[in-house]
């Protein structure tokens, strides 16, 4: 492994940094949980609107804005070189008047100083799933042009004061992941006859130059700053030797990278292009030239599972187990992923997501999660050999570094950490933290990687 390898995890602001008295909401604040409803809301804020009222796990998270002296000395204990975690949008500018809040700056201040005094590399995802509720709902979120600027204003603030001592930035959490999630990712929400498809391409194209906004602001300041943006990496079989299926596969398949393709290539590919001129979207040539100038330095993967393409509509792999929660277990599509990402943008691959969501037991104070253990080993192994192959791979950060409100279903049961968080899924329990096997396998894992 080289020297510097990122071995490391993530976290995010709406799953773990609850503190909600003292900050604005974000859009997951407003969303209940619900293990099979919880999709919906994710997509159509309307119906929590009008919804009943629910529980809403996200306005605590883990308590990581309380506890994280505490959680930082867990992660430093288990010798993680790096954490990327979401500043959140709503704790520095609390409301539209986009005030910067000083306690809002110095929360961050704090916790990447800690990071910094225990050897732990800061990693900042500017929104991960959590926007400002009111960017939402004043603005539809990005698919009105107008909230580029009020982004600016964000990023410019958060990167004028952290810059000195982070160096790596990611503007969204899973960009691609819009195209079934558009308000959990942009915040919007086609309005009663408006085609969805037609907001999300408007949301697209803003995000798009947001990211690029994102990349001038950072490399202005320093051109050593590294700046990523996150894409669920999903690769996509076909289920026959159909052509009709292969043609699906290449359709899924581009829906997922067209965005990462603009970002990184600074150049619409001509597939993308034309959907924006079927979607009325007005594509300007100084917008193009401001894109082709402020290009990604590294792409950001997350990596869970495959998916597959068939003209029957199966969705289940017959090749592949599942997770408890229904998710294709595929450490060799990891593999896969990282060469045809690598092969696709020629460009450094920071791994910042890839973990095992599912029930944990505690039996006697402890956690013996091997099946988590087996799952992330043999995703490791798969990540070295792609490595192997040529693929330029800078950190592996696994999802999560301690047990937090999941995105999917809001629930705290479905756990990815390699520390449990004692939080059950109707918000009772202690919050205490306990050190699971996975943490001292983590653990001993890092220290023979940085020997080695
Ligand atoms: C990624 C997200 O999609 O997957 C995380 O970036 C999320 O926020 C993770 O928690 C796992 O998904 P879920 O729905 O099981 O929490």
């Amino acid at each position: 492994m080289k020297k510097g390898f990122l071995w490391g995890s993530s976290i995010s602001g709406g799953q773990c940094e609850g503190g909600f008295s003292s900050r604005g909401a974000t859009v997951v604040d407003k969303i209940p949980q619900g293990k099979t409803t919880r999709f919906k809301y994710l997509n159509d804020p309307g119906i929590y609107m009008s919804g009943p009222e629910g529980f809403y796990p996200s306005r605590d998270g883990v308590e990581f804005h309380a506890r994280y002296k505490e959680d930082i000395e867990l992660y430093a204990e288990m010798g993680l070189k790096a954490l990327r975690f979401s500043v959140l949008w709503s704790r520095i500018f609390k409301d539209e008047k986009m005030v910067p809040d000083e306690e809002g700056l110095a929360f961050y201040d704090e916790v990447i100083n800690e990071l910094i005094r225990n050897d732990i590399e800061p990693i900042i995802t500017t929104i991960h799933f959590d926007m400002p509720f009111w960017v939402a709902e004043k603005y539809n979120g990005f698919s009105n042009d107008e909230v580029i600027e009020l982004y600016k204003k964000y990023v410019q603030t958060i990167v004028d004061r952290y810059h000195d001592r982070v160096k790596y930035w990611i503007s969204f959490c899973e960009i691609n992941v819009m195209n079934h999630a558009l308000y959990m990712v942009g915040g919007a929400v086609p309005k009663e006859n408006e085609d969805r498809e037609e907001v999300l391409h408007r949301c697209a194209y803003n995000m798009l130059l947001a990211n690029a906004w994102l990349v001038r602001i950072c490399h202005d300041i320093d051109p050593a700053l590294k700046v990523g943006c996150e894409v669920a990496g999903t690769p996509c079989y076909p289920l026959t030797s159909s052509p009709i299926d292969y043609e699906l596969m290449i359709k899924n398949e581009r829906s997922n990278n067209r965005y990462t393709d603009v970002m990184a290539k600074g150049k619409y590919p001509y597939y993308f292009l034309k959907e924006m001129d079927d979607y009325g979207v007005d594509v300007k040539e100084e917008d193009l030239k401001f894109l082709s100038e402020n290009t990604l330095d590294f792409i950001a993967v997350s990596y869970y599972k495959s998916s597959l393409a068939s003209h029957t509509g199966e969705q289940s792999n017959p090749c592949l187990e599942k997770t408890a929660f229904g998710w294709t277990i595929d450490p060799q599509g990891f593999r896969i992923m990282l060469n045809n990402m690598y092969e696709r943008y020629e460009k450094p691959i920071l791994v910042v997501e890839n973990g095992l969501g599912t029930y944990d037991e505690v039996v006697d104070g402890q956690i013996h999660d091997t099946y988590r253990i087996d799952y992330l080993q043999q995703h490791i192994d798969q990540m070295k050999l792609a490595m192997q192959d040529g693929v330029d791979v800078i950190g592996y950060l696994s999802w999560s570094a301690m047990d937090l409100v999941s995105t999917s279903e809001g629930m705290m049961s479905k756990r990815y950490g390699f520390i449990y968080v004692d939080r059950n899924d109707d918000g009772s329990g202690t919050m205490k933290r306990i050190r699971k096997d996975s943490f001292y396998w983590y653990q001993k894992l890092i220290c023979e990687e940085q020997e080695a």
